[in-house]
This record gives C-alpha cells, sequence and structure tokens, in this order.
C-alpha cells in the first residue's frame, strides 16, 4: 500500500481476534523498527516481543491492574511487545542536556510507529499502550529495575467492521504554516 493510504487506513485497535500471530511477519514488523534513523545512530531500544499465550496472559495482569485496568483490553491481544528505552551513545545524551531534548524518546517513538505500520500493512493492527504498571512489566520478564520502558504495542488481527470511528485531526493549516511561525 502506498504510504499516505497506509497511515490513512491506520488506526489504534483495541479490539483483536484470537488468532496467532505468524512469527515471520513479527520480524517484518521488528525489521521495520530496526532499520529506524535515530539519534547519532544510537538505536537506543530492545523489543521483547511476548507471543507465548501463558507469559502474555501473566505480563497482561502484571501491567494492566488498578488504576491502569483501562489498558486490560490487552488481554485480548496475541502478542505484546515491550519496548525498553536503551541507552543512547554519549554523543546523543550530551547534544539532548545542551538541548534540553530527550532524543532517546524521539527514537523510540519513530522506531515504533515504523513497527506499528509495518504491521497494519500485514493486515495486523496494534495499539500503542503508555498507560502501564512498569515495575509489574519488568518483574514478568525479568528486566532489570534500573531500566526504562515507556511504551509497550499490543499487536494482532483485527476485526475491521468492528473499528470505532475516524478521530479527529486537526487540518493541515492549523498544524502546519509555510516560512513563519
Ligand atoms: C505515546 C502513545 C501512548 C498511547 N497510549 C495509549 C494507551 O495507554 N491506551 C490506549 O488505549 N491508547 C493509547 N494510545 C493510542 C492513542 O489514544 C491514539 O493513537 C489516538 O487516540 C489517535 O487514535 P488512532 O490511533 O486510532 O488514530 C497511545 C498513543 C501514543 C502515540
Amino acid at each position: 500500500m502506498a504510504l499516505l493510504d497506509l497511515v490513512k487506513h491506520r488506526k489504534s485497535v483495541r479490539d483483536f481476534l484470537d488468532v496467532p500471530v505468524e512469527r515471520e511477519k513479527i520480524v517484518m514488523c521488528l525489521e521495520a523498527a530496526r532499520l529506524a534513523p535515530s539519534a547519532c545512530n544510537s538505536q537506543p531500544w530492545k523489543f521483547i516481543v511476548v507471543d507465548d499465550r501463558q507469559l502474555k496472559d501473566k505480563l497482561c495482569d502484571a501491567a494492566f491492574g488498578g488504576i491502569y485496568s483501562v489498558n486490560s483490553f490487552c488481554k485480548m491481544a496475541p502478542v505484546m511487545v515491550v519496548v525498553v528505552s536503551e541507552k543512547s551513545k554519549f554523543l546523543a545524551r550530551i547534544g539532548g542536556m545542551f538541548r534540553g531534548t530527550k532524543y532517546y524518546l524521539i527514537d523510540i517513538g519513530v522506531a515504533c510507529e515504523h513497527f506499528v505500520l509495518q504491521a497494519e500493512d500485514l493486515g495486523l493492527g496494534t495499539c500503542w499502550i503508555g498507560w502501564f504498571n512498569e515495575k509489574g512489566v519488568k518483574s514478568v520478564l525479568n528486566i532489570p529495575q534500573h531500566k526504562k520502558i515507556d511504551i509497550l504495542i499490543a499487536l494482532g488481527y483485527y476485526d475491521r467492521e468492528k473499528l470505532g470511528s475516524e478521530h479527529g485531526r486537526e487540518p493541515i493549516d492549523k498544524i502546519a504554516s509555510f516560512n513563519s511561525y
């Protein structure tokens, strides 16, 4: 699909089918993420794919209890991807301190969107998940406590008929201008 069509087609999916996702497709999504640009080519990410049913259920129980239960729809997703934010290269960190910019978060965002768009192109649905119990996720997957997890991605097949209505977006003339602010 042409990129703009793909972007128009993608929506957050919160209602997944109980169908396993082929490993080859997951690897294609990882490949798209792997090729993402990053500040100083730091590649400050590690993607932990959880597609084992029992482990995924345990992960969701730990991630989406209490105040995070709004995201418990993720229990339906056959795959959860945990994105560990790794340390950027020295130059990117120093540059980021000077600029007051968290380049690593931009990097993670770009890589995750590559993942998500590749998934969409393969007929798979995704939902970015930023609201979750980070400690719980770490303990289930033996991720050291000092590591940072900023985002998860729910992944799986979905029924397009069941998708909600379009999310509104601001028009171009409100979000962009030519030649001055
Ligand atoms: C960084 C980030 C965090 C998000 N966290 C959540 C989340 O925790 N739960 C959820 O249901 N959706 C989450 N979303 C999805 C947004 O709600 C969604 O992208 C937005 O409403 C636009 O809808 P659309 O993706 O269908 O176009 C997140 C999206 C981003 C980019």
